[in-house]
């Protein structure tokens, strides 16, 4: 694997690839990788002869300077990790690589039309004007063909996506279906710091995700708005405290009255485990088979 920390000396590497015809997938993180990190890199290595990760702690994506400072980094694991796993290129940037210009210099100008003020924007504020930065700026510099996803952050894939559809930037943008443990919690490096009775609690939101998928299933015209209010109470059991449960179309992350108003409906939640934040989300409705690149 290759180790890239300039950004100039990865474009030479990419832009000399790219002529020998090589397609580019890539895969952007903050590190601390685990097996839903995997999952995106195994798409990726599938679809393309080259596949580039990136582990970048982003700055301007914290609202909460403490989060950012005890951000979990864990390099030689996750290089060692990515080797093994047969990765070609890791892009490790200094911050002055991303941000040239310092951390306040201007965003891309995107509107992003309140997709970044439901669910998770409201808890986070700034956190998506962060995200979109970065993603930008690595996009900038990667330019690959296709840039991997997961649905496990959903609203922050539809708003990746939003972004290049709005610049028109030249890459395909793929979600790959969230990866759980055998009990259903989805994987994420903060289900290490739940404590044994949260995690013991924890599987409990997927169940939930899962009634709300299986009613609607039985139940098409079913009122959403009154399945997220008992969705809510279900899942208000100590030690979970739900935070939001939002069934939203899948394109304006607007709530969603009933499954016809929307061609994509997914049900989002927020789920305190003691004090620990959690997110996970269910598609019910896609217009197409789900696949990780269309
Ligand atoms: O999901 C993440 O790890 C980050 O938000 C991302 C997309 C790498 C941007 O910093």
């Amino acid at each position: 694997m290759r180790l890239f920390k300039r950004a100039a000396a990865l474009q030479a590497y990419l832009r000399y690839q790219s002529e020998q015809g090589a397609t580019i997938g890539f895969v952007p993180t903050m590190g601390a990788l685990h097996e839903g990190h995997f999952e995106l890199l195994r798409h990726s290595m599938k679809d393309n002869t080259l596949t580039v990760c990136s582990i970048f702690v982003n700055p301007t994506q914290f609202n909460d300077m403490r989060d950012l400072a005890h951000y979990p980094r864990m390099p030689e694991k996750d290089i060692a990790a990515l080797a093994r796993l047969g990765c070609e290129v890791l892009f490790m940037p200094f911050e002055s690589e991303i941000y040239p210009e310092g951390l306040d210099a201007p965003p891309p100008q995107v509107a992003l039309m309140g997709l970044d003020q439901t669910m998770e924007g409201i808890h986070r504020p700034g956190h998506f004007k962060g995200v979109v930065q970065v993603v930008h700026r690595l996009l900038q510099i990667v330019q690959p063909h296709r840039l991997y996803m997961g649905q496990k952050d959903y609203q922050q894939y539809r708003i990746v996506q939003h972004m290049v559809e709005q610049l028109a930037l030249p890459v395909q943008v793929a979600m790959v279906p969230i990866v759980r443990q055998a009990d259903g919690l989805a994987l994420s490096s903060r289900n290490l710091r739940l404590s044994p009775k949260a995690r013991a609690a924890a599987p409990r939101i997927y169940q939930v995700l899962k009634e709300v998928l299986a009613y609607v299933s039985r139940h098409p015209d079913a009122d959403l708005a009154q399945l997220s209010q008992k969705a809510m109470d279900q899942l208000n059991a100590p030690p979970l405290k739900p935070e939001y449960f939002s069934i939203v179309n899948g394109t304006t992350l607007q709530p969603v009255r009933h499954l016809n108003e929307a061609e994509s409906v997914v049900a989002c939640t927020a789920v305190w485990a003691e004090d620990v934040r959690l997110i996970d989300n269910m598609i019910l409705k896609w217009p197409q088979p789900i696949h990780a690149t269309e």
